[in-house]
């Protein structure tokens, strides 16, 4: 199937109407069923997003210098995010289109400071917490940096430190701590890791994506957080993203650094050719001001007030669920969540058809796949869009494990016997589209599009090693996004 740019335009109420129609299978966010990807603050500040993001979507943040409106949304964003991490007057940053782009960003920054500072080290490191965001294995993939994985305790999830203590070497130049990890939702010793940093002269960069928005006011509200901003020495830099519990639109991340100097490896110039000047704070170039007015306004429409209120609804919706997972009989938390991030595990019941039967119970729950000796698990991020649901959610949550346990999918732990089996020694180059397809076949998928239950082919994923997972996503995805049309 394949589609053209029709010959005549539609009208605008037949397009919007085919929009809303494409909607139909989407999950459905708003109605405080979904437990991941969006971050409701509700209809008042997606109206003043929506509003600030149309006034200043045409405007191109590619060159401050046309556009200063854009420059002081971006400097005063970067100055309310450095108050925020308790940073003083020399912490600086930029805006970036995500936590990947503000990760990618500051992982460049340490490994051209270190070219810098440790011009001997050739092949490049970082130590990094299996429980890190995949985004650190992306920067390392695109910028020739080698993660040197660092375990975390099988308790607290938290990251290791007389490991990390171990594993040092001179190739490190960059040492990353999350505050909290996505996966956990528990905040690695960032003072620990920071002071590691500093006695070896190396950057340490704090994965605050998820949580540096939300931490704060967590302490303002009183509740125990553990350091791990600016306040805390050796921390070099810190990613934070305002597309999260910020409550901004997408597209909306800081990266944040000590001072200036550290910051000036991010930036990238270059008269190699015989356009325009370039010099760009981002991997963008040419980008939309609509995210930057949108995050600008969203900051100042919710103020410290509309934050502490949304902040203990969270908390509120948290606490809940922690405690009504826990009364489930079968079902217990992995880590004790230190926000608002929570991950549960089974012992009876199998958690990919514990997931399906959620989503034909109408709730959005993110199966996490086992990595090494790191189990399975089902994640819930919580926001105030949550907030009044706690109790529909726990029950259709206790039902769904008691049909789970009555009915199990039995072929599951075959499939999986099976297909590692077969398919778990062999090298990923030797993954196909025709062995994928006989992989998918196994677990019951044939054909284009998307599966509609997911226990089977989350259960092919986690009996395969990491790198035969990648080989299927990556022929999965190729498959995927491919022409369509009417
Ligand atoms: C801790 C952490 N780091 C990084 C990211 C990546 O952020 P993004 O999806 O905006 O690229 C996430 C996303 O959930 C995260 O939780």
């Amino acid at each position: 199937m394949t589609m053209r740019i029709p010959e005549k335009g539609a009208s605008e109420a037949d397009l919007f109407a085919a929009m809303q129609d494409f909607r139909s299978g989407d999950l459905p966010w708003r109605e405080g069923r979904v437990f991941g990807y969006t971050f409701d603050g509700g209809l008042a500040v997606e109206k003043v997003a929506k509003r600030a993001f149309s006034e200043f979507l045409t405007e191109n943040a590619l060159d401050p210098t046309v556009f200063p409106s854009l420059l002081r949304f971006e400097n005063e964003i970067v100055s309310m995010a450095a108050n925020h991490l308790r940073g003083d007057q020399d912490v600086v940053g930029n805006f970036s289109s995500g936590g990947t782009e503000s990760i990618i960003l500051a992982v460049k920054s340490a490994r051209d400071h270190a070219r810098v500072t440790h011009p001997e080290v050739k092949n490049p490191k970082m130590l990094l917490p299996v429980t890190a965001h995949a985004a650190f294995h992306k920067a390392a993939h695109y910028l020739g940096v080698e993660v040197l994985p660092l375990p975390v305790n099988k308790q607290t999830f938290k990251a290791d430190m007389d490991a990390a203590r171990e594993l040092m070497n001179d190739d490190v130049i960059l040492i990353v701590g999350s505050s909290p990890s996505y996966a956990h939702g528990v905040v690695d010793p960032i003072v620990e890791l920071a002071a590691l940093a500093k006695e070896r002269g190396v950057w340490m960069h704090v994965d605050a994506c998820i949580g540096g928005f939300l931490l704060p006011y967590f302490r303002k509200l009183g509740h125990e957080v553990p350091d791990f901003d600016f306040t805390v020495d050796g921390v070099s830099s810190i990613s934070m993203d305002l597309h999260k519990y910020a409550y901004c639109p997408k597209g909306a991340s800081v990266v944040l650094y000590r001072n200036s100097d550290l910051r000036k490896h991010q930036l990238f110039a270059t008269s190699h050719w015989t356009g325009y000047t370039i010099v760009n704070t981002t991997i963008q170039s040419s980008k939309s001001g609509g995210p930057l007015a949108a995050a600008w306004a969203v900051l100042r429409f919710l103020g410290e007030e509309g934050y502490l209120d949304l902040t203990r609804r969270i908390k509120q919706t948290t606490d809940a669920l922690v405690e009504g997972i826990e009364a489930i009989d079968g079902l217990r938390l992995l880590a004790q969540p230190e926000m608002s991030l929570i991950s549960f595990v089974s012992d009876d019941v199998n958690l990919f058809q514990l997931a399906d039967l959620m989503r034909e119970r109408g709730w959005y729950v993110q199966p996490q796949l086992s990595f090494e000796d790191y189990p399975a698990n089902i994640h819930l991020s919580v926001d105030p869009g949550n907030h009044g649901f706690e109790e529909p959610f726990l029950s259709a949550l206790a039902d769904a494990a008691r049909a789970a346990r009555a009915n199990p999918k039995t072929d599951l732990p075959a499939l999986a016997a099976q297909v590692s089996g077969f398919f778990g020694a062999m090298p990923p180059e030797a993954i196909t589209e025709d062995v994928m397809a006989k992989m998918l076949g196994l677990a019951g998928v044939s054909g284009q599009g998307l599966p509609h239950e997911m226990a089977e082919v989350n259960t092919v994923l986690d009996s395969l090693p990491p790198s035969i997972r990648e080989r299927l996503l990556t022929l999965f995805v190729n498959d995927l996004f491919v022409q369509s049309g009417d």
